[in-house]
């Protein structure tokens, strides 16, 4: 960044558990975080990208411009090996309103892939941008394996089916800490932190 480093933030999501976990990671940094609950009137883009880099950069861009805030948006989902990468960038949309749902519908692909488990990973990219213009981008990314049934209330989303083996248990069993520690989000919005930090002098 050039110029006077600025002393707000957007972070552009509206999904409260990613939201929850980037505040936590960000707690402490001299900004003031802004939500897109202080700007009510933003239309939200469409997310056309075919990657998870591709659509962090296009909502960062299109709220920065919105609004006129430095802005933060991550784009991230769950890459299941058995299933060629899927569900991918259509984490969010995949098939089932509810993550019960979900999950019945990733059992089902599996056992028509003839298996019932598979090598997978969460995928967060994030990106920062100002105007229309990119300022930092980075992709964190955590190793695990599907665990099927479901196990644990804690987290978001896919928690319950992804089984950490560096701590045994599924990413929903375990504290917000233990995972922002490790997980994708976690190691990505470290990097803009420190990115920030240095920026900030
Ligand atoms: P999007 O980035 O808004 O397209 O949505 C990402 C989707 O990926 C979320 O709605 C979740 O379904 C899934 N996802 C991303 N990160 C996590 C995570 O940390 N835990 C569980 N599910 C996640």
């Amino acid at each position: 960044m050039t110029g006077r480093p600025p002393t707000r933030l957007l972070v552009a999501t509206t999904n409260l558990g990613k939201l929850d976990e980037i505040r936590r990671i960000l707690d402490g940094l001299p900004m003031t975080l802004v939500t897109l609950a202080d700007h009510p009137q933003t239309p939200q883009p469409e997310e056309t990208g075919a990657t998870f880099a591709e659509n962090a950069r296009l909502k960062a861009r299109h709220y920065a411009v919105a609004t006129g805030e430095l802005t933060v948006a991550e784009d991230s989902g769950l890459q299941i090996d058995a299933l060629d990468g899927e569900p991918g960038v259509r984490s969010a949309r995949f098939n089932g309103e509810s993550y019960p749902e979900k999950f019945a519908t990733i059992q089902r692909m599996l056992a028509g892939r003839g298996t019932d488990a598979s090598t997978a990973r969460f995928v967060c990219a994030v990106a920062l941008a100002r105007n229309d213009e990119l300022a930092w981008e980075t992709t964190g990314v955590i190793e695990g394996r599907l665990h099927l049934p479901a196990r644990g209330d804690a987290g978001f989303g896919y928690d319950p089916i992804f089984y950490y083996p560096a701590y045994g248990r599924t990413l929903a069993e375990v504290s917000a800490e233990e995972k922002a520690a490790v997980s994708h989000r976690g190691q990505a919005f470290r990097g803009l932190r420190a990115y920030l930090e240095k920026a900030l002098g």
